[in-house]
């Protein structure tokens, strides 16, 4: 990637897509050097298709219960993703697992958002869990994606307080609102060169990160 090149970014969905939309926002505006090259939903008929479109990004549509297995969808999947030469593959919102045929082919170039501080809670209903564990703390993770679901090396963190009133909804709306912060800081630093994958571990300006970057280090 260069000046003359921005970082060409394929963004996977499944869903409502306001992560998308952040990432939109600022690629319209010019704060964020990439160009969406195409939004993908394994769900038809999605909001964040609606939202690509209107961005006048490629909406396309791969219906996982059209193919007999993940295996097969997988790879109609890479298919789909390769036909974009994306320098960056993002999950947002993906409720898809991934198998590690998947995950190997764009190791080091694939992310994840996941809503909690992992290596806590892993999985669905995250929110409803940090309450349920009267965390005082909870947030939102960008990490590499491997074939561990929800376990691969971890590069940014945002943390929000978990308040004596909240339910699963007002907490999901406070993680929700860092999300929209979180991967476009993320998608910068890769496009910037600043962020690379070396075997398990994640280097950050040329150094191995010793622990998750925390957002609020970095006021933007
Ligand atoms: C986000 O909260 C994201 O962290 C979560 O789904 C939501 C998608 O919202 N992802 C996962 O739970 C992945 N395991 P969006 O479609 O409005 O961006």
């Amino acid at each position: 990637m260069t000046a003359a090149r921005k970082c060409r970014l394929v963004v996977l969905i499944s869903g409502r897509g306001s992560n998308l939309q952040a990432i939109l926002d600022q690629a319209t505006s010019g704060e964020l050097p990439v160009e969406v090259a195409a939004v993908i939903s394994n769900r038809p008929g999605v909001q964040g298709l609606e939202r690509a479109r209107q961005a006048s990004v490629p909406a396309l549509e791969l219906d996982h219960q059209n193919y007999p297995d993940r295996p097969e969808f997988e790879a109609a999947l890479i298919t789909l993703i390769d036909r974009q030469q994306p320098d960056l593959v993002i999950l947002a919102g993906f409720m898809r697992v991934l198998t590690a045929g998947f995950t190997e082919h764009y190791r080091g170039r694939l992310f994840n958002i996941h809503p909690s501080l992992l290596p806590k809670f892993r999985g669905l209903h995250t929110h409803e869990r940090a309450i349920d564990a009267e965390e005082s703390e909870h947030g939102a993770t960008i990490h590499f994606v491997t074939a561990e679901l929800d376990g691969g090396p971890i590069i940014v963190q945002a943390r929000v307080p978990v308040l004596p009133e909240d339910d699963p909804d007002t907490l999901a709306a406070r993680v929700l609102e860092q999300e929209h912060r979180l991967y476009p800081q993320a998608i910068r630093w890769f496009a910037e060169g600043r962020l690379q994958l070396k075997g398990e571990q994640v280097w950050f300006d040329g150094k191995l990160l010793a622990e998750p970057l925390r957002l609020d280090d970095f006021v933007d």
